[in-house]
């Protein structure tokens, strides 16, 4: 596991481009990460979310890896599906096709966990 976290740190490098995670970690073109396992959709202080992102939430949406897993490699199609609205979209472009990757990055954001 520790392998998979060191792997994803990597990974996360192209998620840092708009999500900082960790002590200090402030809100960029992407909410902060930090403690993203259990927490609710869209529910991060001071960030301008999609009206897509916050109706998940509204409909009790709460992250967990195996949706994380799902909504980083497409997230239009992630929020399609949990919403039942084929017009939704996601405003996060970015999708992370390897499922290894994947795994590797959440065993990462994992290590943020405080609780
Ligand atoms: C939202 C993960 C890459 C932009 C999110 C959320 C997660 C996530 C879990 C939901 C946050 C919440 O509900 O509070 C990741 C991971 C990435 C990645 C693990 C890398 C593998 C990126 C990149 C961008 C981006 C590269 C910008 C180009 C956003 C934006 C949102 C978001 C704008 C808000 C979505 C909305 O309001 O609909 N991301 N992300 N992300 N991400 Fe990413």
């Amino acid at each position: 596991q520790a392998q998979d976290a060191d792997a994803g740190r990597l990974v996360f490098k192209k998620c840092a481009a708009c999500h900082q995670i960790g002590d200090g970690a402030k809100n960029g073109a992407g909410p902060v990460l930090t403690g993203i396992i259990g927490r609710p959709a869209g529910s991060y202080d001071g960030f301008r979310y999609s009206k897509y992102m916050v109706a998940a939430g509204e409909a009790g949406h709460v992250w967990d890896e195996d949706s994380i897993f799902e909504y980083i490699s497409n997230p239009t199609k992630y929020l399609r599906k949990i919403l039942d609205n084929p017009r939704a979209k996601a405003k996060m472009r970015f999708k992370l096709k390897s499922e290894e990757d994947r795994r590797n990055v959440i065993a990462y954001l994992a290590t943020f966990q405080t609780t």
